[in-house]
């Protein structure tokens, strides 16, 4: 028997451990305007960044598992943290299938830079990543840019608490981006996609701190550039069929009104959100600590 080849209508899969592929979402859904998309959220088991390696890549098998299960023709990994632990493996369990990651997104920041200090804002699990130092080494070889790194523990937890910019939310940015500062960075990589959410905040954060012309790299553009073009190159592209039905379905592991809140008050949409329960890596309930 052989297997059936994917079609052009069917979803786009996009998953992150919680809210922050939201922000990937946003670009895809403006550039492939007429794509089936299935978001998934994985907030019951978010964070990632602070949990083992071989948990981070178990989980991201059987999330990419029920997106295929779903239907999915490609999958975008819309989280930092999962891409550095576990694209390598998803690209081997599915060999020819359009995935694409996100990585922080140094290269574009060493260019802006002027002091050639970069800052990098991510979980601490991307930073401490074999394919995210060899990242840095090597535009560090070619531009020179020096990259301060800093873990922001905590950070996402409360991003997916739905606080954006609260007083708490603005002093633990200040205790991550203020020493930055004080470095020499005049560009920051918000290496998270959860990051991107909070950018306003940020940005009254480097104000107050008298650092108001500090540039912000975030990569969900070209992320999204990234899926147009694999798409296109294996004849994945929907076509405007002139109908506008393209669909969004949102899947998340914890309640759906978390979900559906995010949805509206991100983006301005109100698609059909499912709970969805997954079996837990079978390493976590005995190593549950990294
Ligand atoms: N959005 C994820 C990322 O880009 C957050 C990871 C986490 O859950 O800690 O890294």
């Amino acid at each position: 028997m052989t297997a059936s080849l994917p079609s052009a209508h069917a979803p786009v899969g996009i998953f992150d451990s919680g809210l922050g592929g939201l922000s990937v979402l946003r670009h895809i859904h403006a550039q492939l305007p007429h794509e089936h998309l299935l978001y998934f959220a994985d907030s019951g088991f978010a964070p990632y960044g602070d949990k083992p390696e071989p948990i981070v890549i178990e989980r991201v098998l059987t999330v990419a598992q029920y997106l295929l299960g779903q239907g999915a023709k490609a999958l975008v990994v819309a989280c930092n943290t999962a891409t550095v632990a576990a694209v390598r493996e998803l690209r081997e369990r599915h060999p020819g299938m359009p995935i694409v990651g996100v990585e922080p997104g140094l290269k574009p920041a060493a260019a802006l830079s002027k002091s050639g200090k970069v800052g990098v804002l991510a979980t601490e699990r991307t930073l401490r990543g074999a394919k995210f130092l060899a990242l840095r080494d090597q535009i560090h070889r070619d531009s020179g840019a020096e990259f301060l790194l800093q873990p922001c523990i905590g950070l996402v937890d409360m991003i997916e608490t739905g606080d954006l910019d609260s007083e708490a939310m603005r002093a633990m940015l200040a205790r991550y981006v203020w020493p930055l500062i004080d470095h020499g960075a005049d560009t920051l990589v918000l290496g998270c996609t959860h990051y991107p959410l909070v950018r306003d905040a940020i940005e009254r954060v480097l104000a107050a701190y008298g650092a108001p012309g500090v540039a912000l790299v975030d990569t969900g553009d070209a992320v999204a550039r990234q899926l147009a073009r694999l798409l296109a190159a294996d004849a994945l592209l929907r076509a405007d069929d002139g109908t506008n039905d393209a669909a969004l379905t949102g899947y998340t592991t914890a309640g759906a009104a978390t979900l559906t809140t995010a949805f509206n008050s991100l983006l301005g949409i109100d698609p059909t959100v499912r709970e969805v329960d997954l079996p837990l890596p079978a390493g976590w309930l005995s190593s549950p600590h990294i």
